[in-house]
Parts: C-alpha cells; structure tokens; sequence
C-alpha cells in the first residue's frame, strides 16, 4: 500500500514539496491551504504531469483536514514568509497561531503521524507543533539543517571547483543567524576542508552560508528561498518513508544532549520510519559549543515569547 503524506500550506514551499514527493511515486498527497481552490488547482496541476513523469501518486487539494485523516508523515509549511528587511524571529507571533491551529487538526486527524515543521521560526514553531501535538519526541522535528548544510557545502564546491558530492559537512544549531558551520566536520574527498581552503576564506563562506536565506530574500524582494527548502524537505521524508536511517542534521527535541533541556535545536539525529530514532552525540569543542549554547539561548528566547513552556 502506498503512504499518504499531507503538506500544509500549497505556497511556494508546500507546493513544491508536494511536486516533488509526488514525483518519487511513493506515496499519496494532500495539499491543504486556506485559500480556497489554491490547493486544489496546484494539487489538479500536478496529478496531470504524472502521465508525462511517470508518476501514479494520488495528488489532491483541501481547505479542510478530512482528506488528510491517517497520513504517515504530515509537512507543515503554512505561514508568511519572510520579506527583505524580516528576520525568520520577525514571524514569531503570526505564524505560532498558524502553526499551533494547523498542529491541532493534524492530531486529531493522523494521531500517529510524524510532523515535519518546516514554518519558521524554525526552531521554535517545532517547539510549537510538539507543544501542542503532545506527540512523542521522535515524531516531532524541523527541516533547516539539511538546507543550511546544502548551502555551505554548495559554497564550499564553487570554491574548489569540485562536484557537490564530494563535499561533507554539517550545519547545527537553531535555524537563524547563529546557526553554526562545523568545520572541523566539513571534509572534501574526506580531506578537512580547513586543508585545501585558507582560513579567511573559509570565514567568509562559513558567514555566507549562515546568511544564505536572507541572500535569497534580497534577490526575490518577494519571498523566501523554496528549490532548496523543498528538496531538503524531501530527503528527510525519503528517509522516513523508506526507512533509510540516513544521518542528517535536524531540528530535534533535547532533552540534555548537547546540554540543551526542553528546546528543539538543529543536531545530527538518525531518520527512518520512527522519525527520529537517535539523536547522533559527537564531541565538540569548546568554541564549538560556545556556539551552541548560543544559538540554543535564541531559540530558547523566542519560547520564552510564545510562552509555551
Ligand atoms: P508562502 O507564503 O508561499 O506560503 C505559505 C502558505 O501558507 C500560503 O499559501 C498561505 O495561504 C498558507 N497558510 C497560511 N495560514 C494557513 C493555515 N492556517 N492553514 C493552511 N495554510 C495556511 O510561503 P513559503 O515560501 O511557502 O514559506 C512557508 C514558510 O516556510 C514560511 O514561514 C517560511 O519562512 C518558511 N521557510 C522555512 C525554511 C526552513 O529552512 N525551515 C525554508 C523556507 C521557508
Ligand atoms: C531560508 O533559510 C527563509 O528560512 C528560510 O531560506
């Protein structure tokens, strides 16, 4: 039998996710949006280039949540978006009511699914959907540390002129200016990056990568960054849906590790079909967790405003 797989929210991210898992042929998909007909028209858009791809996916469009009872893994991507000037923290109050509202309709109707958030303020609306869910801790997480790492390692392959494949990295901490770049992880061909790119430089990318959503928001004056998102979307739900057990860097509820209590924050977890399965420890460094601790703070402040702990 084929999974179901909702995407709430059939803007530019929801949308494309939804194209883009239904391109995989492995699932069903309901997209589910506010605007009426949008969701629907996208959903219809999609379904007719399945005879031209290949695809037997069911895709449908809803405004309401009973086409979307019993999914496996449910996307949650409503929201506003950011516009130049916003911050990701600029969209706390708005979209924690969307995203706690959006949370409520998913739990009564897929009690058993497993939420990927993707609405920013990342961290904190993860915080939200597994406040308001009551979900065990594995079916809960956020999507921006594949993004955030596939930015750096794109970075990291224009510089050397070598193929994106070769270059491994790692992105953690919350999702937002803090984020942090490990270079010590980074490696190329499994050589440390900090070998073949001198320090300065590095620097630089490293702050690229950090500021690599707002480089996006600036260009489109209009919205926010959805190619890379959608894909990153896609590869975490590959994993839970074909149970792969990939190691990658999500948003994940801590209850101690990487002495974070009680927050979501961007950590390697392994993926498969019980959502998070292990939250993946390595050794920092001091200045490493110096890092952490601080862009674990920023989240935990903006729980602090939704007051929800
Ligand atoms: P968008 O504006 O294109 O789409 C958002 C959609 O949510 C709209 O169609 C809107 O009608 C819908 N929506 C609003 N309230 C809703 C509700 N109560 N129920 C269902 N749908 C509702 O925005 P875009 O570009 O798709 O971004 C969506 C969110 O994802 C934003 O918060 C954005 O900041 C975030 N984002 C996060 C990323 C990450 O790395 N975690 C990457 C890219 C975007
Ligand atoms: C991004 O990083 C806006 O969070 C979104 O592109």
């Amino acid at each position: 039998m084929k999974s179901k797989i909702t995407v709430v929210g059939a803007g530019n991210v929801g949308a494309s996710v939804a194209q883009r898992l239904a391109e995989r042929g492995y699932a069903d998909i309901v997209l589910v949006d506010i605007v009426e007909g949008m969701p629907q028209g996208k959903a219809l858009d999609i379904l007719e280039s399945g005879p031209v791809l290949g695809f037997d996916s069911n895709v449908t469009g809803s405004n309401t949540y009973e086409a979307t009872a019993n999914s496996d893994v449910v996307v949650i991507t409503a929201g506003i978006a950011r516009k130049p000037g916003m911050s990701r923290d600029d969209l706390l109050l708005t979209n924690q009511k969307i995203v706690g509202g959006v949370t409520q309709e998913i739990a009564k109707h897929s009690p058993n699914a497993i939420i990927i958030v993707v609405s920013n303020p990342l961290d904190a609306m993860a915080q939200m959907a597994y406040h308001v869910s009551k979900f065990p801790k594995n079916r809960v997480m956020g999507m921006a540390g594949v993004l955030d790492t596939a930015r750096f390692r794109t970075f990291i392959a224009q510089e050397l002129k070598v193929s994106v494949d070769d270059v491994q990295a790692y992105v953690l901490g919350g999702h937002g200016d803090t984020m942090v770049p490990l270079v010590r992880y980074t490696t190329v061909g499994g050589i440390p990056v900090s070998d073949l790119i001198a320090k300065e430089r590095l620097d630089k990318i490293v702050q690229r990568a950090r500021d690599g959503g707002a480089e996006i928001v600036a260009l489109l004056k209009t919205g926010s960054a959805y190619y890379a998102p959608s894909a990153a979307v896609a590869q975490m739900v590959d994993a839970i849906i074909l149970d792969q057990k990939r190691i990658l860097p999500c948003s994940a509820y801590l209850e101690g590790e990487y002495g974070v209590k009680g927050a979501f924050v961007g950590v390697p977890v392994k993926l498969g079909k019980n959502g998070i399965e292990e939250i993946i420890k390595i050794k920092l460094m001091p200045d490493e967790q110096a890092a952490l601790d601080k862009s674990a703070k920023s989240v935990e402040e903006l729980i602090g405003v939704m007051n929800i702990r």
